[in-house]
């Protein structure tokens, strides 16, 4: 499958079915994705992948958590808040997740329902976890963006279905405690990942994107 083809049609998963991914997949899969660049070819990444046991404890842990209303604890800092075009495709991403899973706007009960699923793992069997030096900074912060990515496409050719989650980010402790993640890492994002649910609804959700000449300009 060409590159061009996986960026077509990949999208985020949000439904798996319970089988584990064999362990050579997953290790063939990171195996590849470790030949992304990186500036001067530092490779600021570090990935713990949690399977059976320890990611049902860890979905359990961060679930309480948030149940718990356990305010987030990131250890990278979160950012400027957005605003103009991009807090109107943040909520257009948001409402249309909520449309399909049948939530309305003011149902706020409902909307924890949804939020709660980024600590279930979305019922994946398998979560990894992408950390760096917390001492780095932007430059490295683009490498893990590019890893990311290349975990996702080689996962969507491999015939897996995965999601990245900032939100896997805002409980670090049980993370630290159950997954080896090197002590002078700070955790970035998570990706849960599977089997996808073909039956699941959830997974009917597309987002859409900006055109062309709204996001890159040519000058000649
Ligand atoms: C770095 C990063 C963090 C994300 N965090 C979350 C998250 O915490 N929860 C979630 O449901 N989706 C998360 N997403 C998924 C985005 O919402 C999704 O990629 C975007 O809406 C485009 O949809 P698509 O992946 O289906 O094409 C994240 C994506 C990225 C790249």
């Amino acid at each position: 499958m060409k590159v061009s083809e996986v960026l077509q049609r990949r999208y985020s998963v949000r439904g798996y079915r319970s089988d584990p991914v064999p362990e050579e997949l997953i290790r063939e899969v990171f195996d590849i994705a470790r030949l992304s660049p990186s500036g001067t070819n530092t490779q600021p990444w570090h990935i713990s992948v949690v399977s059976g046991d320890a990611c049902d404890r860890l979905r359990h842990e961060l679930c309480e958590l948030f149940d718990a209303g356990e305010p987030a604890k990131r250890g990278f800092p979160g950012g400027a808040p957005v605003d103009g075009v991009y807090l109107d495709r943040r909520r257009a991403c948001g409402f249309g997740y909520y449309e399909t899973m049948g939530v309305e706007r003011k149902d706020k009960e409902g909307r924890v329902r949804i939020a709660r699923k980024n600590f279930e793992l979305f019922g994946a069997p398998h979560a990894a976890f992408f950390s760096m030096p917390r001492s780095f900074g932007y430059p490295q912060a683009v490498d893990m963006g590019l890893i990311l990515q290349a975990v996702m496409l080689v996962m969507y050719e491999k015939g897996l279905g995965c999601i990245a989650q900032g939100s896997l980010a805002d409980y670090p402790d049980p993370v630290r405690a159950i997954a080896n993640v090197p002590d002078d890492n700070e955790i970035m994002f998570g990706v849960s990942f599977g089997y996808e649910d073909m039956d699941a609804h959830i997974n009917t959700v597309r987002m859409t994107r900006a055109a062309l000449d709204d996001v890159v300009s040519f000058t000649s």
